[in-house]
């Protein structure tokens, strides 16, 4: 069980909509499982569940709405957000933006992501589904270092499962989300955060 103490690296998570990762990764930090610290929530879409999910949990949650704003725009404006809330590492969870190069570049700590596939196989949107169109034997989900492309980081950590013939897409994804995604974030930040502790991680993995 990991000691919370005030030198444990800050996170903040990005997301858009439901927030069923983000409520792995809260409960994983609630358990003392995770030795960091969730300073705040930042959505880009108003509304989101993961939002009201992060309140309840009495943690600071904003929405920068990207409606009507250029890129470079809406991301300085979540900058200063994350930056106001001290946040130091970055957890991508349904985060429905492609973060610009620019941002990442400029963003001094580590940006993580998850996604339902096994990368490189199936990035972009509608992993799950494609998963299933494609019949894959074996699906599954990545939590990756964010580089500058679309799903193409370096990989932390992936799990899989095996797919069922008469699941369907829906079923495929739910299980994904349930058996494997939920797992597995969870445990890649506490590698990441093992191995920031250990000063083994390279400098800038992030950067283009
Ligand atoms: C997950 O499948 C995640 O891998 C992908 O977007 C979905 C978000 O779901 N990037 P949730 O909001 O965490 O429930």
């Amino acid at each position: 069980m990991a000691t919370r103490t005030a030198e444990h690296p800050r996170c903040a998570i990005l997301a858009s909509g439901r927030g069923s990762n983000a409520r792995a990764l809260l409960d994983a930090v609630a358990a003392g499982q995770l030795p960091c610290s969730i300073v705040g929530v930042v959505a880009n879409v108003v509304d989101a569940p993961v939002l009201e999910l992060a309140r309840s949990r009495g943690i600071r949650a904003e929405t920068v709405p990207h409606k009507g704003l250029a890129r470079e725009a809406h991301e300085e404006h979540v900058r200063a957000v994350l930056t106001s809330m001290g946040a130091q590492h970055l957890l991508l969870a349904g985060y429905m933006r492609v973060v610009s190069a620019d941002f990442i570049q400029r963003w001094p700590g580590y940006l993580l992501n998850i996604h339902p596939s096994l990368l490189p196989e199936f990035p972009g949107l509608h992993a799950a589904e494609r998963q299933w169109e494609a019949r894959v034997p074996i699906a599954g989900a990545t939590v990756h270092f964010v580089d500058a492309g679309v799903d193409s980081g370096p990989v932390l950590l992936q799990g899989s499962l095996v797919a069922r013939g008469d699941e369907g897409a829906d079923g495929l994804a739910a299980r994904l989300l349930t058996e494997v995604e939920h797992v597995i974030y969870p445990r890649a930040v506490r590698l990441f955060l093992d191995r920031l502790a250990r000063g083994a991680l390279p400098p800038t993995p992030n950067r283009s």
